[in-house]
């Protein structure tokens, strides 16, 4: 079994990576070897029989006796190790969750259900990186990849819906515990069926406006409200989040700067804990009935799912709820638009922290060890 360095295992990715290989049997495949940037010469966690003690996650020399090192420890650490590893001559496989290689020359985006083409291509002529994408281009390529792959799409827009958990897991807490504020301000009133809902409406609106109210987190209150940026201000009218919404889909699909299709929409955080949703308008190559789309997107993989486009159906199965926690993509809404016969629109939700991190790394680690 090859040595494999496992970093950043605790953290929230980590530890739905960790769960994933466990599911999977991975662990019998490799010998792991667990490091830690804080508690080094600790315990290596339970589940790998014999995994021994933690290793010094700065400690190049160590780093640097491994074939392959999967990390999600985040950006600052791959800022910090990755360079000084590759100077001191590791040629190993990089496996990283954080965004700071993603765009590199040198670096393939993982998604192997959607490109794994490109990634074999990228080991044939000895690329040594590869990276995770973005949890929201991730999850709709998931959905959409059949009609991406057969290309189909001439153009597209998503208007997002992101969860709490692409900030990360403090991220999480604070609108849970803004839900718990905005409810105990109301919670006697709420009890009694007689009281008046603008005085309720009222009063939450003081405690969103309150500045006592927690939102070190996200800057202003995300519980019951929406905050329609996502990631740096690249100072161009875009966010950091859109941009990489049209340049990483394209780069997962290995489509150059000539063949390029366009790709761009609003990203949008709101108060849900782990599922990243979306609304797309593509425009089609071809004039394609909804029963076609439906069938190529529901062919291309195993975790696309097609939900009909009635109510019923969508409520029931179109949500955040019923996906978080599974690898399901599921996507519905698919309709004709008013615009003319190829424009359709969609709605595709996925786990950010299942497709969205830890399930295109744990399967690269797959296709490297394989
Ligand atoms: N940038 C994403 C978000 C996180 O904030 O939702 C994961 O790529």
């Amino acid at each position: 079994a090859r040595s494999v360095g496992l970093i950043g295992w605790r953290g929230m990715v980590g530890s739905v990576l960790m769960q994933r290989m466990q599911d999977e049997g991975d662990f019998d495949l490799i010998n792991p070897v667990f490091f830690s940037t804080s508690n080094a010469g600790g315990q290596a966690p339970a589940f790998a029989e014999g995994a021994g003690t933690l290793q010094d996650a700065y400690d190049i020399e160590t780093l640097a006796k491994l074939p392959i090192i999967v990390t999600a420890q985040g950006g600052d650490y791959t800022s910090e190790v990755y360079p000084k590893l590759r100077d001191a001559g590791w040629d190993g496989l990089w496996i990283d969750a954080a965004s700071t290689l993603r765009m590199a020359d040198d670096a393939i985006i993982v998604l192997d259900p959607v490109n794994r083409d490109v990634i074999d291509a990228g080991l044939d002529r000895g690329v040594k990186n590869f990276v995770g994408g973005n949890c929201t281009v991730s999850a709709m390529l998931m959905g959409l990849g059949g009609l991406f792959k057969n290309g189909l799409v001439e153009w597209g827009t998503s208007m997002t819906y992101q969860a709490a958990s692409g900030g990360g897991a403090r991220h999480m807490r604070e609108l849970l515990n803004q839900f718990g504020t905005l409810h105990g301000a109301v919670a006697a009133e709420l009890a009694d069926p007689a009281s008046a809902i603008l005085e309720i409406d009222r009063k939450v609106l003081a405690q969103q406006q309150d500045p006592t109210m927690d939102a070190s987190q996200f800057g202003v209150p995300l519980a019951g409200s929406v905050i329609p940026w996502i990631d740096k201000d690249l100072g161009n009218g875009q966010s950091k989040e859109e941009w990489k919404a049209g340049a990483e889909t394209n780069k997962i699909l290995g489509r150059a700067s000539g063949q390029r299709i366009p790709f761009d929409g609003l990203c949008v955080r709101i108060g849900t804990m782990r599922c990243h949703s979306q609304a797309l308008t593509l425009k089609l190559t071809e004039d394609l009935s909804v029963a076609e789309i439906e069938r190529i997107i529901d062919a291309d993989n195993e975790w696309a799912k097609v939900v009909p486009n009635t109510k019923e159906a969508t409520v029931e199965q179109l949500s955040p709820v019923k996906v978080a926690g599974t690898l399901d993509i599921p996507v519905g809404r698919i309709r004709k638009l008013e615009m003319g016969p190829e424009y359709i629109s969609a709605f595709t939700i996925g786990d950010q922290l299942l497709w969205g991190a830890a399930e295109p790394l744990r399967r690269m680690l797959r296709i490297a060890t394989g």
